[in-house]
């Protein structure tokens, strides 16, 4: 595994980390303890040192498991959390400072710790990105010692350059793939120039870049890939990245079949991530640790050369780029 410093922060975490929004058995269904259990220590066995989580996955089980597992291990492990989804209706007013406040308590409650390593804004609306009180607030979290690091986590890259006003916004959380490719034409060289960490989320657009996917494909009534295609619950960018699952489908077949790779895709679609040193750490979700040690292999593949970067650009370009690139 190799460690990528994160932004300006004193965090060097494992350029291939772990998302647990699944962690207990996929998105809000029956979670199962054991499973997560295992997920999360086989990553942390293998090297991973950096792990995120929310609030709301799984209503604080998610964060619950990552918890305990810290517990039994003595090396450092950063844990990156989020609040502010749980504010019903979840609108620019509900956000206030001490309803936030209130929530990082209650994530370093339900973790058992007693300082949370980077808290992340969890994709508020629009308007919170200017709102100064709202970062002002998790100054005074970092000065009581209750967190250590302010995140963001955007939908969209002109939230990013938003946050970016703030100084004590140390990590920005986006999604960018192999199919969502604004993020390094319009962001990564201002994060750079702010020495702001780059989190890479959804980097296997839902699983759709696994290349296991085809039109038989189903998933269960509570899994956000049956019930989010459209964006029905939340931004539809976070489902398949906001691909159309068919046209998905012919986008990694001419992947697959250009760069010809049948096998390991998962591995290759995260090495073409790792290939953009802008980015600090990715965190594709798993579910299964067998998932977990296919995708860290990513860090011990061969770096793409300049003809197969320009394969999944012109993938980009032909397949998807004219239905992504305005909406994100
Ligand atoms: N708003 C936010 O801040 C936000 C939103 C979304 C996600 N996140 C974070 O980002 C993380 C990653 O996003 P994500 O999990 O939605 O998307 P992702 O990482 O692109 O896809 C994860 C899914 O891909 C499949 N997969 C992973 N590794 C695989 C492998 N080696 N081989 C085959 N299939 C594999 C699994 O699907 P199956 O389950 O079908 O096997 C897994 O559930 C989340 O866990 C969460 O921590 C944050």
């Amino acid at each position: 595994m190799n460690y990528r410093r994160l932004g300006k922060s004193d965090m060097h975490v494992s350029e291939i980390s772990l998302g647990t929004w699944q962690v207990g058995g996929g998105w809000g269904g029956s979670f199962d303890p054991k499973a997560a259990n295992r997920i999360i220590r086989s990553a942390i066995d293998a090297g991973i040192n950096f792990i995120d989580t929310a609030d709301v996955y799984d209503a604080g089980l998610s964060e619950a498991a990552v918890g305990k597992v810290l517990e039994t291990y003595s090396q450092k492990i950063f844990v990156a959390t989020k609040c502010g989804r749980q504010i019903q209706p979840h609108i620019n007013t509900g956000y206030q400072p001490e309803v936030l406040r209130r929530y990082v308590e209650a994530s370093l409650r339900n973790m058992k710790l007693e300082t949370i390593d980077l808290i992340q804004l969890h994709c508020p609306p629009t308007e919170v990105y200017s709102r100064p009180e709202i970062f002002g607030e998790f100054v005074k979290l970092k000065e009581e010692g209750k967190i250590q690091h302010l995140g963001v986590s955007v939908e969209k890259v002109g939230e990013a350059k938003a946050a970016l006003a703030f100084d004590n916004v140390t990590t920005v959380q986006i999604i960018f793939n192999m199919f969502r490719q604004k993020p390094a034409e319009e962001f990564f060289a201002i994060a750079k120039e702010r020495d702001c960490g780059i989190i890479v989320r959804v980097p296997l657009a839902s699983g759709l870049l696994a290349g296991k996917m085809d039109e038989t494909s189903v998933f269960k009534p509570e899994d956000h890939r049956t019930f989010n295609r459209n964006g029905e619950a939340f931004d539809k960018g976070e489902t398949f990245s906001g691909v159309d699952f068919e046209i998905g489908l012919h986008a990694v077949s001419a992947l697959k079949k250009r760069l010809g790779i049948e096998q390991e895709l998962a591995a290759a679609a995260l090495r073409w991530i790792l290939m953009f040193p802008e980015v600090g750490t990715v965190i594709p979700g798993a579910s299964s640790p067998g998932q977990v040690l296919a995708n860290i292999r990513a860090a011990e593949l061969p770096h793409f050369n300049e003809y197969q970067m320009q394969v999944v650009s012109e993938v980009y370009a032909e397949f998807l780029k004219d239905s992504i690139h305005p909406l994100w």
